[in-house]
């Protein structure tokens, strides 16, 4: 089925916020979290989504709390389709729970090796399952594919590191990605917080932010989503 979202992506004015909670959290974190979190976010214009991605292990407790606002997003996919792949999470697969997906983290890049054919291999079949994808790159000439929602700019020296990238920095990354791929939503992520956040809010393009370490309290992570409302 087709999310009813992909419309959207090309109105000004809408906020999206990426959770990435990345190796984190456990199945008695997720009640408490989503309490707060949907207590702290009520009521929130239409146009502002909240997209969580947990951990594969809690996507089908996370999906309780999948209501609008919040949507739900998993960390990857693989480049096979179902079948004998140890360890995999097919698109199908994931698809049965969550309606975006990340790819192209620079951890996983960096990390595990992930090259442009094998990320492209993902897009291709999260689409085939209608996944939005969320691609991440991490300067202006990383390739980036057909088809994609949201593309985040993703500098490796600013993620979990405090020290987040500056707007002009930002601004000049979107706007050679933009004159590109003129449809994707642009996002950025990297030490996105309470201090960091209000610089970004005037950088042209810009449609959210992707949140790793900040988006792991509820409170924390609503406060940031609120910071962009006025
Ligand atoms: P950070 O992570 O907000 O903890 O810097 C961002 C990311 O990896 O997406």
């Amino acid at each position: 089925m087709q999310s009813s979202y992909t419309a959207l992506h090309y109105t000004m004015g809408n906020k999206i916020f990426i959770g990435n909670w990345k190796s984190n959290k456990k199945i008695s974190d997720i009640g408490p979290y989503f309490q707060v979190l949907t207590s702290e976010l009520a009521p929130l214009p239409d146009t502002t989504r909240v997209i969580v991605c947990p951990p594969y292990s809690l996507l089908a407790d996370v999906k309780k709390y999948a209501r609008s606002p919040i949507y739900l997003g998993a960390q990857d996919v693989s480049a096979f389709p179902e079948g004998a792949y140890t360890g995999e999470n097919s698109a199908a697969l994931l698809a049965e729970f969550a309606e975006y997906v990340i790819i192209g983290h620079s951890e996983r890049r960096n990390m595990l090796g992930e090259t442009d054919e094998h990320l492209f291999e993902k897009v291709r079949r999260a689409r085939e399952a209608n996944l939005n994808v969320i691609y991440c790159i991490q300067n202006e000439l990383d390739e980036i594919p057909d088809d994609v929602q949201f593309i985040a700019f993703e500098p490796p020296a600013a993620i979990g590191t405090g020290n987040p990238e500056s707007p002009e920095r930002i601004s000049a990354v979107f706007e050679e990605v933009h004159m590109k791929n003129e449809s994707p939503a642009l996002l950025y992520g990297g030490s996105v917080n309470e201090q960091s956040i209000s610089q970004f809010f005037d950088i042209q393009h810009l449609s959210g932010f992707l949140i790793g370490g900040a988006s792991l309290d509820a409170f924390g992570f609503s406060k940031l989503i609120t910071s962009w409302q006025d």
